[in-house]
């Protein structure tokens, strides 16, 4: 059996605790002889620069670039507010999708019959909701340079961020758009603002080339991100997969996340170019919440983002798809039983912490597999 070699980057806040979790998830998997792994632990974030005064170190981006996939929890809190900027725990997580090229970023979401009532949209609304944000991820405005704030000697200072896109770019990410909607329901929506932004303009033309050219069979419609945005929350269930640029992906993936209940439920992959020769790809799973230093240390946190996020890595890095698909239906299982952390919680229902989970969630894992 191949060995997989994983990073885990645990991080700040709840990060560690949701990764004890997926460790638990790994030792059985390994226990059972269902897959097997060559584990590796690093800091990311905060942790980082504490240990090292980086966000990311050197070292452990070598470790990074050797891994088979990375498994990250989550990065920042109000400890480091005043660190420099170019220090701060966020710049270790761009600095790792930067340099590992992890331009698409994929965020299911998902809306678990047993959860549709956590939404705080119409049961209705959200019920049955599968929906899939491809972000591109490495460029735009989080990169673009200049990126600065000039001092004007007036008194005046100016902010300048500079939000840039080559074709390729948009290319790469529009093929992975259209490719993952042939395996769904075969539509893509790629929004943008080509009605003050010229990033919009050749975003567009650009998706709608390549359609035209390699994937005429999938259904490609175009919106406006402020109005995607608000049909998100309207009615969510017209969409199949949707492509956009970094900026637009962020805000938007937060709305769709919780759209499905809980932002502790949505797991998400950033991949890499796939190598013509080796056939392997860069890839970074972590969830879609993010440190959580409100309740951190005190195992209530939901670890099922971090658990999902270690199927996604089954299945898109793996090549397991039928152990990340009973991974999705042990958390299914335990979610249907009942079993709630504090953040899904049923109106005046019982909840159980983050440990608990996780042991719930192996033990039905067990079941499913048995
Ligand atoms: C995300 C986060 C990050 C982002 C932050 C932590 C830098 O919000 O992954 O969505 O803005 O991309
Ligand atoms: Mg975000």
């Amino acid at each position: 059996m191949a060995t997989h070699k994983l990073l885990l980057l645990a991080g700040d806040g709840i990060g560690p605790e949701v990764t004890a979790e997926v460790k638990r998830v790994i030792s059985w998997l390994d226990a059972q002889g269902i897959a097997s792994f060559a584990v590796e632990e690093d800091l990311v974030g905060g942790c980082a620069y504490d240990a090292h005064g980086v966000p990311v170190s050197d070292a452990a981006m070598e470790r990074a670039k050797a891994a088979d996939a990375i498994l990250l929890g989550a990065v920042g809190g109000p400890k480091w507010a005043g660190v420099p900027y170019e220090h701060r725990p966020e710049a270790g997580l761009l600095r790792l999708r930067k340099d590992l090229s992890l331009f698409a970023n994929l965020r299911p979401a998902l809306c678990y019959p047993a959860l549709a009532d956590a939404s705080s949209l119409k049961r209705e609304v959200v019920e049955g909701l599968d929906i899939l944000i491809v972000r591109e991820l490495t460029g735009g405005v989080y990169f673009g340079e200049p990126k600065t704030i000039l001092d004007l000697g007036n008194g005046q200072k100016r902010a300048i961020d500079t939000q840039v896109y080559d074709t390729y770019e948009i290319d790469r990410i529009a093929a992975v758009a259209f490719e993952l909607a042939r395996t769904r329901r075969n539509k893509v929506t790629s929004a943008e603002k080509h009605n003050v932004m010229r990033s919009g303009v050749l975003w567009k033309d650009t998706v709608t080339a390549l359609h035209a050219k390699d994937y005429k069979d999938v259904e490609l419609e175009h919106q406006l991100a402020d109005s995607l945005a608000m049909q998100l929350v309207r009615w969510p269930k017209q969409f199949d997969v949707i492509v956009t640029d970094n900026l637009f992906g962020d805000i938007l993936s937060d709305i769709a996340s919780m759209l499905t209940g809980s932002l502790g439920m949505l797991p998400s992959a950033s991949l890499g170019a796939v190598d013509a020769t080796t056939g392997k790809r860069a890839a970074m799973y972590e969830p879609v919440h993010g440190s959580a230093p409100d309740i951190a240390g005190r195992g209530i946190a939901n670890p099922i983002a971090m658990i999902g996020s270690l199927g996604m890595a089954l299945r898109y890095s793996f090549g397991l798809g039928d152990v990340a698909d009973k991974i999705e239906a042990a958390i299914a299982g335990v979610l249907a039983a009942g079993l709630r952390t504090a953040d899904i919680r049923a109106p005046g229902g019982p909840i159980i912490g983050t440990a608990d989970m996780g042991e719930a969630i192996v033990a039905e894992l067990a079941k499913q597999t048995a």
